[in-house]
Order: C-alpha cells, then sequence, then structure tokens
C-alpha cells in the first residue's frame, strides 16, 4: 500500500518511519532525506535547493517533484509499495503526485497527520542529535545516544529555534490546503505522547485504512 506521514517540523515523522518500515516492509521516500542528499553531492538539485533549505523554507514546488517524481516510478516501490515522509508540503504538490499516481494506476490508501504542541516542537528541534555515517536520529532529553558515539554526533543546520519558527510558518501555511486534499483516507494521530505510544496509533490509523 502507499502511504503518507505529515506533521510539522520535528513532529517525529522520521522517528515513525522506522517504525512503519519494520511493521509494513514500505519503501521510505523522505524529501527531507533526499534534499540533504542532494545538497552534500552537490547536484544540481542540491544547488537550487541549498539556500531554502538553510533558511528553513520550503523548496519551490518544481525542485521538489523533479526529486521525487522519478524514484516514485522504480520497481522497488511499485513492488513494496511506500511512505511518504514530508511530501507532498503544498496543494500544488499533492495534486502533483496525485497525476502521477494515477498515471501509474495507483492512489494513497492512508494519510496520518502527527499533530504536536509548538512548544514540544522547539525542544524536539534544539535537542535533536544526528549519527552523520547512521543516519539515525536521538534527542538530548528523550532519546539519548549511546555515549560511546556521543562525540561524533552533528545538529541540522536548520535545527535553531529562529529557524524552526519559519519552517512552522511553512508548514502552517499550507497544511489546511493538505487536509483537505486528503480528507478521505486522513486520520489524525496525537504525537504528543512518548514515541511507543505514537507507534500504537499509527499502526491502528494504517489498519483502520489499509
Ligand atoms: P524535513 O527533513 O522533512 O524536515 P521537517 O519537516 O522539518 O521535519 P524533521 O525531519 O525536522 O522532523 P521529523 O518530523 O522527521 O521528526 P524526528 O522524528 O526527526 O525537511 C527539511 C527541509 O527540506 C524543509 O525545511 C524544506 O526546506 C525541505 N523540504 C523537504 N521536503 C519538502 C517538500 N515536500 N517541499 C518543500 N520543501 C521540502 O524527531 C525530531 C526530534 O524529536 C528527534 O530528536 C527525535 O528523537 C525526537 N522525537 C521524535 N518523536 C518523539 C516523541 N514522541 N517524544 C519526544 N521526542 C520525540
Ligand atoms: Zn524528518
Amino acid at each position: 500500500f502507499r502511504m503518507i506521514i505529515t506533521g510539522a517540523p520535528a513532529s517525529g515523522k522520521g522517528t515513525q518511519c522506522v517504525n512503519i518500515v519494520k511493521n509494513h516492509g514500505l519503501v521510505h521516500l523522505s524529501t527531507g532525506d533526499m534534499l540533504r542528499k542532494a545538497v552534500k553531492d552537490k547536484t544540481p538539485i542540491g544547488v537550487e535547493a541549498e539556500g531554502y533549505m538553510t533558511r528553513g523554507e520550503l523548496v519551490p514546488d518544481e525542485v521538489v517533484c523533479g526529486v521525487i517524481g522519478d524514484r516514485l516510478a522504480e520497481d522497488d516501490c511499485k513492488q513494496k509499495g511506500v511512505l511518504l515522509d514530508g511530501f507532498p508540503r503544498t496543494k500544488v504538490q499533492a495534486e502533483v503526485l496525485d497525476g502521477i499516481l494515477k498515471k501509474n494506476g495507483m492512489d494513497i490508501d492512508v494519510v496520518v497527520f502527527l499533530e504536536v504542541n509548538e512548544e514540544s516542537l522547539v525542544e524536539r528541534v534544539c535537542g535533536r542529535r544526528i549519527d552523520p555515517e547512521s543516519g539515525e536520529s536521538y534527542h538530548i532529553k528523550f532519546n539519548p545516544p549511546p555515549a560511546d558515539i556521543a562525540d561524533k554526533l552533528i545538529q541540522r543546520d536548520d535545527d535553531t529555534e529562529e529557524k524552526v519558527k519559519v519552517r512552522l510558518q511553512g508548514f502552517n501555511k499550507n497544511v489546511a490546503a493538505i487536509s483537505g486534499f486528503y480528507e478521505a483516507v486522513g486520520l489524525k494521530v496525537d504525537g504528543n505522547k512518548k514515541p511507543e505510544e505514537v507507534e500504537v496509533a499509527v499502526e491502528e490509523a494504517i489498519r483502520s485504512k489499509v
């Protein structure tokens, strides 16, 4: 099946995706991860996206849609199904995605909206630490990393209190359009709880639609 997980910056999308992939074997497609890799590899898309990402702004629709469009048509996505993380984020992106899926006789089965209070989002952003080798993400308070790797962990460029405000604005501007677009398949999940409790609620949401 095909699903979308969406929610504000640092609402726990990536954390829940690890569980969903483990439980359902879907191909995880995070536009944030794909764009960060493009920036690191200095591809034309990366060069175009970098400034927006560093400022915490949304990357233009045509750039993001270019990144994801080709990937969706690959065999593994067709066979295993996909878990879209952080895409679509605007109405235009949702329409483009709809077009790509329809062309391939596919549809979105469920959309999970993670809802988290704004104060918690700032705390989650500021405490996030990432292992640059494995890509695994930790939180200094909520998911402390093992002591032996603590030294090599890094922070994302856009994980500052100032930039999360910009990221939140981008999210808040588009959230109504996205929830409207996916009204029939969308389910809200309380993302304020502990990760393992959120996992149970996400699984319930998936089971109710798939
Ligand atoms: P992206 O990478 O998608 O960033 P984001 O949406 O801001 O979300 P995050 O990855 O920051 O958070 P998350 O929800 O995955 O939370 P996580 O599980 O890591 O996008 C980055 C940028 O790329 C955008 O700003 C934009 O520029 C560009 N971009 C990407 N997609 C785009 C698109 N479609 N259109 C346009 N531009 C696009 O958790 C966060 C922290 O909280 C971690 O430390 C974690 O350990 C902790 N945590 C997780 N769950 C819990 C919990 N339940 N309780 C306590 N702590 C928790
Ligand atoms: Zn993420």
